[in-house]
């Protein structure tokens, strides 16, 4: 394609800014669910000539949008890339969602999906969607290259276009199935749960109604022989009858689905005649019949892609490795970790004085990335005083703070850097685990207290893992 025919063709996606309101209670009707969507988004349009993705807006003093609204949110933005990250509310077409989120004990009667297996075991876990107990989870994790966002608008135009009137399904072998795979611990079941819950809300115009359906891959695998194929089969039968509902989303989710989806060549190869075997042929059947029902996104994860049977893969759409965090997303974990300590009073909100000598690593420093940063900053004074009721955003550190190495900012930044290929799950361990292992109760611990704390939790943990891959090569060796 010519360049100018591409740039034309990129002209013509629109941008569009995604605005999530949560709302008190729907209206019955379809219609006054519409007219209350462009009454919402009338008032936001008005309120607001730029905004921010992560923004909250706030709602005080308008006493009919009060009455009805619990929170609004920026939460998205498709389009060409704006590297200010300001979007002007005119210049952008607004797709504005409003929902309610449901309880968790809230299930429009579709609970009967869940049976108990022999073992006493449910086989899948009903939510209806958007749930409250998935509130946090999109927010909670970190990525580089808004990984998640992409992902999200890969599956919401699949469902999109899925439903365009007049196109023959036949024409496409298109399953509506994505998995998410990389190391253990970097995200990959949260990531599916919050997929499936932004679906739910983002879809909001097309399904009125969406439901999980968490499969228990484990509860499948029956110690009675031949069991798990027919366990498989029944599951589905139940996922195939809730999605007769046109009107509903139905988002599975099978999480470690090699269990389920284990490679019927290997399991020959290695004598095995049973029940892997059939559990995949069963799979595979079940997820053929679903593929022509367009209200179906499956969601499945995997620490072991090349545990998982060829034919299954090859009917994944869209295969995502989940890499561990790089040290931006690391840093990014540790501060969302110290602000809630912060928040929460464990650690004092009293202002910290930080002081730093602005000449000690000055042109010294052999790291590229310090001294590129170094060169933009070029304040004069020779001590700088920084406040720290909350540890400062990533920019932040590189832009004011490469040269004070004895501000929060930068201590944190030194240690993500040390941290590479630790899991999201450690990460997210470390901070709460330093505090209780290094610091005393009782008194007020500083942040300086609780990011040393951190510091020996990591040097604990890089000792643990220098130990570990001794180990494995003396094995190996
Ligand atoms: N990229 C990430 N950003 C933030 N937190 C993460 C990340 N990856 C993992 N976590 C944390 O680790 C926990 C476990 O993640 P999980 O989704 O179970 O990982 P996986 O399924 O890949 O083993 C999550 O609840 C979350 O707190
Ligand atoms: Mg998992």
């Amino acid at each position: 394609m010519p360049p100018q025919a591409m740039s034309e063709n990129t002209m013509l996606l629109k941008p569009t800014l995604h605005v999530e309101v949560a709302v008190k209670r729907q209206p019955s009707s379809l219609l006054e669910v519409k007219t209350l969507r462009a009454d919402l988004k009338q008032w936001f349009v008005d309120r607001h000539v730029t905004v921010k993705i992560g923004q909250d807006i706030i709602v005080d003093g308008d006493e009919q949008c009060l009455a009805i609204v619990d929170h609004v949110g920026v939460a998205d933005y498709t389009g060409p890339l704006n590297l200010l990250g300001y979007y002007g509310t005119e210049s952008v077409q607004i797709d504005l969602q409003t929902y309610v989120l449901r309880s968790e004990t809230d299930t429009d009667g579709r609970r009967s999906i869940a049976q108990e297996t022999d073992g006493g075991v449910p086989q899948a876990r009903v939510l209806a969607l958007p749930s409250v107990a998935l509130k946090d989870e999109w927010d909670s994790l970190v990525f580089d290259d808004l990984l998640p966002s992409r992902l999200l608008r890969y599956m919401t135009r699949m469902v999109g276009m899925m439903r365009q009137p007049g196109l023959s399904l036949a024409a496409f072998n298109w399953n509506r199935l994505c998995l998410l795979h990389g190391p253990p611990g970097s995200g990959k079941s949260t990531l599916c749960r919050a997929l499936a819950q932004k679906l739910s809300i983002r879809l909001g115009d097309a399904f009125p109604r969406a439901t999980l359906i968490e499969i228990n891959t484990n509860a499948m695998l029956s110690k009675y022989f031949g069991e798990s194929g027919k366990l498989i089969g029944a599951t589905f039968e139940r996922i195939y009858a809730a999605a007769q509902d046109q009107g509903t989303l139905i988002c599975v989710v099978m999480d470690e689905v090699e269990t389920i989806a284990g490679s019927r060549e290997r399991s020959t190869e290695g004598g095995e005649c049973g029940d892997g075997l059939r559990a995949t042929n069963q799979l595979l059947t079940a997820l053929d019949r679903l593929r022509h029902l367009s209200n179906v996104i499956v969601l499945c994860t995997s620490n072991l892609i090349g545990a998982i049977d060829q034919a299954f893969l090859d009917r994944v759409d869209i295969k995502q490795l989940i890499p561990s965090p790089s040290p931006a997303a690391i840093y990014n974990i540790f501060r969302s970790c110290l602000n809630e300590l912060l928040r929460s009073s464990l650690v004092s909100t009293t202002t910290v004085q930080v002081t730093a000598r602005k000449t000690v690593t000055r042109g010294v420093s052999k790291d590229p990335r310090r001294t590129k940063i170094q060169a933009v900053s070029s304040s004069p004074e020779p001590w700088a005083v920084i406040s720290a009721p909350e540890v400062p955003t990533f920019s932040e550190v590189q832009i004011e703070l490469m040269d004070k190495p004895q501000s929060a900012g930068y201590r944190v930044w030194a240690l993500a850097q040390r941290c590479e290929g630790f899991s999201g799950r450690t990460l997210r361990r470390l901070p709460i685990l330093g505090l209780a292992m290094y610091t005393w109760g009782g008194e007020s611990v500083t942040l300086d207290n609780a990011i040393s704390a951190l510091e020996a939790a990591v040097n604990q943990e890089l000792t643990v893992a220098k130990a570990k891959g001794a180990d494995t090569d003396m094995h190996d060796g």
